[in-house]
């Protein structure tokens, strides 16, 4: 692996020199999760490596990356719309336009973009991203285009350089894949099986962030807590090691899943004063027959005694969820089920998605979908009670005190900064520019459903 990284590094610097003195720019659109994220902040470190200056003006870039997902469907006509936008672009700027990520691993799509869309130079997938600089170099000397996609479990590679986002949070991916199969879900197809990085190799990036004066740490996985670090080392250890790195002063993680969500990881969570005491804790149905059907392999009893035995263990412990509406098969009944487990658990914050049909997976398949106007009716009063449930909640912290990490000025009011509580929710509030990137004490003034108010 090691070899194949140092390869790359040769690459990128062979273009860094045909780039040299040409000030080119790149720009990046990224879909999707957190994962994602990370993995587009590689690329741009690639990037940055071979010459290309990052710049927010599509029109103006000299290259041009989509970083995909599909885990729902109303992506491929956002991104089908985009690459057709960027036909002229080429012809007039000769920008290189390259293609990656999650979508790039289905093969309807890629045979869609050869046909209808000649002109992508790069189509990679998840398994090759670090080969980027390897794919640039053969368009550059060779003008030739480049599918760079495979369908075997990727290795993990370390040590491919990055552009972080953020100058006080980071997300450091621990493991990728997923085993999990899910029947709804599309991940485990274009993400392949289960791998976790060696702990040695995360708790060092982090020591890295930590000198660099990063505060905040999100380890990311689509499943957290089936990390597998070797040796009997388990996510537990991991959180109690990150735990332990001088500079950090809050940790997060996503996404846990419940069936995995052992003792020890409870008992970790409450150990460890650094991680944040708000869990995302992946519901996606109230009904143990839609639970069953959807191979989460845990009851809906399951799911709110793991709750009770975190509320009774973790003082202060609160809760974040993802939810799909109108998985097939799913009654009247069922979606009820949802209701009353979101009544129940009270959660900070809830995702919630319309079922949408992947090909390739177990649901797909089902007979008995449901209607598109049932969906959104039970997504709508979804929505009526999470938002009812926020704005309980927010009435809860005024007047309370809140550690607050400031993250920077406020994008609607200049004059304003922001940051966030443990439990995620932003602050807005005036200060001086210094506190950017300190932890502080506000206390709350009011709510405003999306945001707190807060005084120093
Ligand atoms: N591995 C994570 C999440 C992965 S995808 C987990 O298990 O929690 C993020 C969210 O997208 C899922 O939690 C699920 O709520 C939603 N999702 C996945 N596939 C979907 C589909 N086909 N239709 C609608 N929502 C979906
Ligand atoms: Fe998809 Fe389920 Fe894996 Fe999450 S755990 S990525 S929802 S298959
Ligand atoms: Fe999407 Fe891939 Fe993440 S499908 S949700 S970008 S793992």
């Amino acid at each position: 692996m090691k070899n194949e990284i140092e390869e790359q590094y040769k690459y990128m610097e062979k273009i860094a020199k045909i780039n040299e003195d040409k000030q080119l720019t790149y720009a990046i659109y990224t879909m999707g999760c957190q994962l994602n994220e990370n993995d587009s902040e590689k690329i741009c470190g690639m990037l940055e490596n071979m010459g290309y200056h990052k710049t927010d003006e599509v029109k103006q870039a000299d290259f041009v990356v989509f970083n995909t997902c599909c885990v729902r469907e109303n992506a491929e006509d956002k991104l089908f719309g985009k690459i057709g936008e960027m036909k002229r672009q080429k012809e007039e700027r000769g920008t290189i336009l390259a293609i990656g990520g999650c979508m790039m691993q289905e093969k309807h799509i890629v045979d869609k973009l050869h046909k209808s869309y000649p002109f992508v130079d790069i189509i990679f997938g998840t398994h090759t991203l670090h080969k980027l600089p390897e794919d640039t170099y053969h368009i550059l000397e060779k003008r030739n285009k480049i599918e760079d996609v495979i369908d075997i479990d990727g290795q993990i590679y370390e040590g491919l350089p990055i552009k972080r986002n953020d100058n006080s949070k980071a997300s450091v991916t621990i493991m990728y894949g997923c085993n999990n199969f899910c029947t709804y879900c599309i991940v485990p197809y274009v993400r392949g099986r289960e791998r976790s990085r060696k702990p040695s190799d995360i708790l060092q990036e982090i020591k890295d962030l930590a000198n660099e004066g990063y505060k905040e740490i999100t380890l990311l996985g689509q499943n957290v807590n089936s990390y597998d670090g070797g040796d009997g080392y388990k996510f537990s250890n991991l959180l109690y090691d990150v735990n332990k790195i001088e500079g950090i002063e809050k940790i997060r993680f996503v996404s846990p899943h419940p069936k995995d969500f052992k003792d020890d990881v409870i008992k970790a969570i409450y150990d460890c004063d650094k991680v944040s005491k708000i869990i995302h804790l992946p519901l996606q149905s109230g009904s143990t027959k839609v639970l069953k059907e959807m191979n989460r392999r845990y009851t809906k009893e399951q799911y709110l005694e793991l709750v009770e035995k975190m509320r009774k263990s973790i003082p202060n412990v609160v809760f974040s969820t993802d939810i799909i509406v109108g998985f097939p098969g799913e009654t009247e009944e069922d979606f009820e089920d949802t209701l009353d487990v979101v009544k129940k658990v009270n959660f900070e914050q809830v995702f919630m998605f319309i079922y949408s049909r992947r090909v390739g997976t177990v649901a797909d398949k089902m007979e008995n979908q449901i209607p598109e106007e049932v969906k959104h009716e039970r997504f709508d009063r979804l929505k009526a009670l999470v938002e009812s449930q926020i704005e309980e909640n927010n009435k809860k912290y005024i007047g309370t005190v809140q550690k607050v990490l400031v993250e920077g000025k406020s994008k609607n009011n200049e004059n304003m900064l922001t940051g966030r509580t443990d439990s995620n929710k932003v602050v807005i509030f005036e200060g001086k520019e210094e506190w950017i990137n300190k932890v502080i004490e506000l206390k709350i003034v009011s709510e405003h459903m999306w945001y707190l108010k807060g005084e120093i």
